[in-house]
Order: structure tokens, then C-alpha cells, then sequence
């Protein structure tokens, strides 16, 4: 049955230029709300974490609405319909959206999506939806992979890295991996089948590309800006691409404030190697969705890429769980799993 109640966490604060607090949000009761003509209602199963929701709270972002202090903290996750009044949803079905974080969300049907069948909704969230579609399309419409290029990835333990080593791969690239700790570099070589993986915490980065990457690097794929940026623009080949995907080194900073790192002092090798620096971001590729979804719903189901997503439990760990990304805990997907 339905309870006539859920709970909701709220933004309190705007985390802007220092990392996410817990008094940045605040749980809130909320009455459940039947759904109106074209709104479906949703028990929400699982939450899915992305580090853009730091900067949506800051209000940071241009390309979605504002969020209010006190409005519903914004966030994509899965879950099953409860009920339904849009005619392309019925009670039972597995679906996916922009469900904020929220037990029971009443949104428009529109801004739904089903779960294909025979796929979880933990693995749907870890590689298909917002990161499969930015993995494969910023690696294969911006990024270009050649069989035989050198394809280097920062964040590449996190969702979006470890997608784009996986794709890489069955593009024919050789693939290195950049990974905070020796456990998660452990992982991309012996599990995910990346060549080789650099740990930017305990190795010096640009050393060990000079000797993984005698021929430079053609793709870099970039999540994570800063020191390591300027380190893989030193290694760049003829030709070479960069994707600015992210640039998580600096969410913890305020844009305009003194202390916000410098732009990386390596880029004039852009022009030595004629190498192009382009970014990357998904809503602007709507048209290629489709194609996206699948390819990698072809490649889930063959058992070609495979989905390991990093699952914690209880919605009152929402908050904990966004963080984990900004300390680096979470290996792969970050998801967490309501207990309902
Ligand atoms: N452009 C787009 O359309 C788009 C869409 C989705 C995501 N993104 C971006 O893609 C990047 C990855 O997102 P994701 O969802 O896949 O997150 P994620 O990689 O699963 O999680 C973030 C990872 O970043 C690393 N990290 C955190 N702070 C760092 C720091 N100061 N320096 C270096 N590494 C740090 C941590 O890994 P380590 O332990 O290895 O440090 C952490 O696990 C983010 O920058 C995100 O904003 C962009």
C-alpha cells in the first residue's frame, strides 16, 4: 500500500567554493501526491550520484533550473510505478529520471524512462542513461578512437572512467587508466581490462606516461583538470584529442575567488602537436541518444562491458553518499539502494 507520507531531503545551503557538509541538506516530511493527467508516481528503488550535483546546488550549472534553498534536492534514480495517469506508463513497470531525492516522486511521464527488460536498475544507472551516454559519446563523437590509438583516462576509476576504458577497449584502443590508490588501479587492469593504470597519489604521473606512452598520448579523456590535465597535454601525439569531460580537482573552489587553480601551463603543446581541446557536454548530444543507448545496451546485454556499480544502503545516507565521490571512496557507480 501507498503511505500517505514520504520523506524528502532538501538543499539548506549552497556548498559554494568548500566541499559538501551534512548541513547542506536537511531530511523534510512531504505528503505523497496522486498522481494528475501526464504524472506518473514512483517508488523510488535506487539513487544515482554525480558530482554536477554539487555544482546544481550552487546553482553553478547554466544548463538546468535553478534550485531553491529548501527546494527538493535534484538527482536521477530508478524505481517502480505506483500509479499512473499518462498513457505510456502502467503501475509495475521498472522506469528511470530525474526523480530528486525523494521516496515517492510524482513527475511528469515525459521525463520518464523504462528500464529495458532484463537489465537491473542498478546496472541501467551505472551504464546506461546520464553516464553511459556521456562515456560513449564524448569518447566516440569528441574523442574520434582509431584501432591502435593510446586512449588515457583520468577519473578512470570513478562511473564515466570506467565506461570509457571498457568502450575504448572494444574500439581498439590501448587504454591507461589515471586512479587515486593502488586497490583501484588493481581493479581497472585485472577486471575491467584496462593496460596499464597510474596512481596519481603514490607515482609521479608524467614520469610514468613518458614510459607507458612512448608514442604519446591520442586520446586523452578528461574528468579530472588540474596538475593532471597540464601532465598528459606534456604527452600529447600528432594529432592528438583532448576531451574535457570534467573537472572535478575543481568543484571545491569558488570560480571567482584567488584561489582557484590556474589554467594548465602545458597547453601550448597544442600547437607543436596540432592537438585538439574540445568539451564536452551531454545534454548537447540529445540527437545521438539513441544510438548511444543502443550500442550500450547491446554491449550490456553480450556481456561486453560490464556494469559495477558502488551501492550503498538507506536513504538517510543520500548526503554520505554524494560526498564519497569528492573523497574519492566510491569505485565505479555510485548508487545507493532505498530499503522501502
Ligand atoms: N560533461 C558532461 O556532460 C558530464 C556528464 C557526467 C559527468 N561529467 C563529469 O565527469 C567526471 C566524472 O563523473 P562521474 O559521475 O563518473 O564521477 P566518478 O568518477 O564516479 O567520481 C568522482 C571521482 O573523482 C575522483 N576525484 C575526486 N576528487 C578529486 C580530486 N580533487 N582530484 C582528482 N580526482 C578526484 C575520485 O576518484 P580517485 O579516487 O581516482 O581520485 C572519485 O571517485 C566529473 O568531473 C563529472 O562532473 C561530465
Amino acid at each position: 500500500m501507498t503511505p500517505s507520507a514520504q520523506r524528502q531531503w532538501v538543499v539548506a545551503e549552497r556548498p559554494v567554493g568548500r566541499p559538501l557538509k551534512d548541513s547542506d541538506f536537511q531530511l523534510a516530511d512531504a505528503p505523497v501526491i496522486a498522481p494528475r493527467d501526464g504524472e506518473v508516481l514512483v517508488q523510488t528503488q535506487v539513487l544515482s550520484f554525480d558530482p554536477a550535483q554539487k555544482s546544481w546546488m550552487e546553482n553553478a550549472a547554466n544548463y538546468r533550473a535553478p534550485v531553491q534553498i529548501g527546494g527538493v534536492m535534484p538527482g536521477s534514480g530508478g524505481g517502480v510505478v505506483v500509479a499512473s495517469a499518462h498513457p505510456d506508463f502502467a503501475a509495475g513497470e521498472r522506469v528511470v529520471g530525474d526523480l530528486g531525492w525523494r521516496e515517492y516522486p510524482t513527475i511528469a511521464g515525459g521525463h520518464l524512462q523504462r528500464v529495458p527488460s532484463g537489465i537491473a536498475v542498478e546496472a541501467a544507472l551505472s551504464v546506461l542513461w546520464g553516464t553511459g551516454r556521456t562515456a560513449y559519446l564524448a569518447l566516440m563523437k569528441v574523442g574520434k578512437p582509431v584501432a591502435g590509438d593510446t586512449l588515457v583516462i583520468s577519473g578512470a576509476a570513478g562511473a564515466t572512467g570506467s565506461l570509457v576504458g571498457q568502450i575504448g577497449k572494444l574500439a581498439g584502443c590501448r587504454v591507461i587508466g589515471i586512479a587515486g590508490g593502488p586497490e583501484k588501479c588493481a581493479w581497472l587492469t585485472d577486471e575491467l581490462g584496462f593496460d596499464a593504470a597510474i596512481d596519481y597519489r603514490s607515482e609521479k604521473v608524467r614520469a610514468r606516461l613518458r614510459e607507458l606512452c612512448p608514442g604519446g598520448v591520442d586520446i586523452f579523456f578528461d574528468n579530472v583538470g588540474g596538475e593532471i590535465l597540464n601532465d598528459v597535454l606534456a604527452r600529447l601525439a600528432v594529432g592528438s584529442r583532448v576531451v574535457i569531460c570534467g573537472g572535478i580537482s575543481r568543484y571545491n573552489f569558488d570560480p571567482r575567488s584567488p584561489e582557484m587553480p590556474e589554467g594548465p601551463r602545458n597547453y601550448f603543446n597544442v600547437v607543436f602537436t596540432g592537438a585538439t581541446i574540445q568539451g564536452f557536454l551531454m545534454p548537447h548530444y540529445e540527437r545521438d541518444f539513441p544510438e548511444a543507448d543502443s550500442r550500450l545496451v547491446g554491449w550490456l546485454r553480450e556481456g561486453r562491458i560490464k556494469a559495477r556499480p558502488d551501492v550503498l544502503q538507506g536513504f538517510e545516507s543520500a548526503p554520505v553518499a554524494l560526498r564519497r565521490l569528492f573523497e574519492g571512496k566510491n569505485r565505479g557507480k555510485q548508487l545507493l539502494q532505498l530499503d522501502h
